[in-house]
């Protein structure tokens, strides 16, 4: 039931900081610690390398949990679209470990994978919103991602949870690992200041609003930049554009932009830039700045250690490698407005289904 909501989308968009701190309960004890099943965190420890694989939105989240893994386990992390794992498979690392990132648990390219993990004999994880769904049931471990149903085409929540579930998944394998990043990373505090972070960003939608009516509604295309973090976000803020509000959106690495794609841009066109990441916030700065020279309508996301008093949307400082949690969400908002303002049906965009079971 969407109650007051006009759409499931903005429902589900609002209900992020309860999703994070449902997780918290859920996954750590009163102490903070992750409570993790101890089969799979001891099946995890023996792989000498992590398998990422998920498909749109999920795929986007793997390449955050990438970061986290690596980051605090020491473990080297791939991620993989599943369509092109499944018929171009990777050389495989001796001990692999697989995790299947999936909403809805469904998504038949994600399953053509796993059947061809578990033929091979390896060990699986689904972090997935469905239970008993077909990944949850054919994977050797599930995770759940507790974040209630997502009705709405356009995944937002689940990305949130399925990023979330990875940072509390990550530390507990680092801390069994003892790594010091691991131990020091405070990850019920993060969630904590994400959950808040979150909030003050859905508690200033007018802002948001007001941006999309200077910018939006009649641009054929845009563009989101970042670096590392910020560009895995740029990829998720581009496909939630694209897919409910039809303007043709790409997400790019804010340093490949010159090589040729700064071509395309025009007096008006909306360049998003999205900083985070204190080591290259300056750099996509100049990025910005090059395309501003070129007429690009520039609108920055910053973290607020790293804003200045002209950028457009601030966020709530957290752990860096924490940050996606918080800065997709304007970019959730700048879709959803862009949907409902054109007068489109946010909730079922054209041509899609909620869960592929095609390959
Ligand atoms: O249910 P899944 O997470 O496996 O779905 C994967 C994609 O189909 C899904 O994330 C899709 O990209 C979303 N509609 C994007 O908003």
């Amino acid at each position: 039931d969407k109650g007051t909501y006009p759409f499931y989308m903005l429902k589900e968009i609002d209900e992020q900081p309860n999703v994070m701190r449902r997780l918290a309960q859920v996954y750590l004890s009163e102490t903070g610690a992750p409570v993790v099943n101890d089969a799979l965190l001891a099946s995890m420890k023996k792989a000498d390398r992590i398998y990422i694989v998920g498909a749109g939105t999920s795929y986007h989240a793997g390449l955050v949990g990438k970061r986290l893994f690596e980051n605090l386990t020491q473990t080297p992390t791939e991620v993989h679209i599943s369509s092109e794992f499944a018929y171009e498979q990777p050389i495989l690392s001796e001990k692999p470990f697989f995790i299947f990132l999936s909403q809805s648990g469904e998504t038949a390219d994600s399953r053509e994978v796993l059947v061809n993990v578990n033929a091979a004999g390896h060990e699986s994880l689904t972090i997935t919103n469905v239970q008993n769904s077909t990944l949850s049931r054919e994977a050797t471990y599930t995770m759940l991602l507790h974040a209630g149903p997502e009705i709405a085409v356009a995944s937002t929540k689940a990305y949130t949870a399925q990023i979330a579930l990875q940072a509390i998944l990550a530390k507990a394998l680092g801390e069994a690992d003892k790594q010091i990043v691991a131990q020091r990373f405070d990850i019920r505090q993060q969630l904590g200041l994400v959950a808040t972070g979150i909030q003050a960003i859905v508690d200033e939608k007018d802002k948001i609003e007001a941006l999309v009516k200077q910018s939006f509604l009649k641009t054929p295309n845009a563009f989101y930049i970042g670096r590392g973090l910020d560009w895995g976000v740029s990829l998720e803020a581009a496909l939630k554009l694209k897919e409910i509000s039809y303007v043709q959106a790409e997400g790019f690495a804010s340093g490949e932009l010159k090589h040729g794609t700064i071509a395309l841009i025009e007096e008006g066109t909306p360049v998003i830039g999205i900083i985070t990441q204190s080591k290259t916030a300056g750099l996509t700065r100049s990025n910005l700045q090059e395309t501003m020279a070129r007429g690009a309508k520039i609108i920055t996301i910053v973290s607020e250690n790293l804003a200045k008093d002209s950028d457009d949307i601030v966020l709530a400082d957290v752990d860096e490698l924490m940050t996606p949690l918080i800065s997709v969400v304007p970019t959730q908002l700048l879709a959803y407005y862009t949907s409902l303002l054109k007068g489109l049906d946010v909730d079922r965009p054209r041509n899609l289904a909620k869960s592929v079971t095609v390959e």
